[in-house]
């Protein structure tokens, strides 16, 4: 379920992205025409598209265990831009259109950043803990049980030392390996994090 809503999430963001260049480019450009015949046009399926954004978004965001910072940032950056752009594109101001553009594509960065944070990139953190709170709980939730993205309950795993490890190690259907990512040291930390904190519990 929550794999699906984050695979719509993203082709909604995508097309919605993808209308939203075109109508820039076509203001850019002193096509006015143009544009307005592709507002006319793309009107219905630009709604459909907000909406499944939107939709999806706060539905994954319900499935956070918390909140990250960087999200908050992204959210606020997105709705900013969208009376921008509304403003931008009725009045044809270039440069309001053109500023709401980057607003997108700026929260589409910190979007980037903020699953790499979550999943991915070099880490620093040294404590299990850190690690698991870093790169494991958007998925397995703080605690392991959250099962976002399809991801097995660690509280109830049965698995070894070894079994646990070589699957962070070597991934898994919807998990990444994350041999690139952690480090021999980091692997062993975070196994042991969760044998100790999570399992049984
Ligand atoms: C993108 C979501 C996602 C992230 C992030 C993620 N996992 Fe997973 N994890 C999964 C999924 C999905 C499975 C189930 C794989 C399968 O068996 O099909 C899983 C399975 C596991 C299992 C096996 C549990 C069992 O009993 O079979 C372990 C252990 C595990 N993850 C640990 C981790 C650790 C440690 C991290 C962080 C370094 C992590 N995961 C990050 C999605 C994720």
């Amino acid at each position: 379920m929550a794999t699906g809503m984050l695979h719509t999430h993203y082709l909604c963001v995508i097309l919605f992205t993808l209308i939203y260049l075109v109508k820039t480019i076509l203001l850019l450009s002193d096509r006015h025409e143009l544009l307005e015949s592709f507002r006319r046009k793309t009107k219905v399926p630009e709604m459909i598209v907000s909406f499944g954004f939107l939709a999806t978004g706060i539905y994954l965001m319900t499935q956070l265990p918390a909140i990250p910072a960087m999200l908050i940032v992204k959210i606020a950056l997105v709705v900013l831009s969208i009376p921008l752009a509304v403003v931008g594109f009725k009045k044809k101001n270039k440069v309001l259109a053109s500023f709401s553009f980057f607003l997108i594509i700026v929260s589409f960065g910190l979007a980037q950043k903020v699953r790499q944070a979550k999943a991915g990139g070099a880490v620093a953190a040294v404590s299990g803990k850190e690690i698991f709170e870093d790169k494991c709980s958007l998925c397995h939730g703080d605690n392991g049980k959250l099962g976002l993205n399809g991801a097995k309950d660690l509280s109830v795993t049965k698995l070894d030392h070894k079994g646990i490890a070589d699957i962070i190690a070597q991934g898994k259907n919807g998990m990444a390996s994350y041999k690139d990512v952690l480090t021999t040291a980091q692997i062993e930390a975070v196994t042991s994090y969760i044998e100790s904190d999570l399992k049984g519990k």
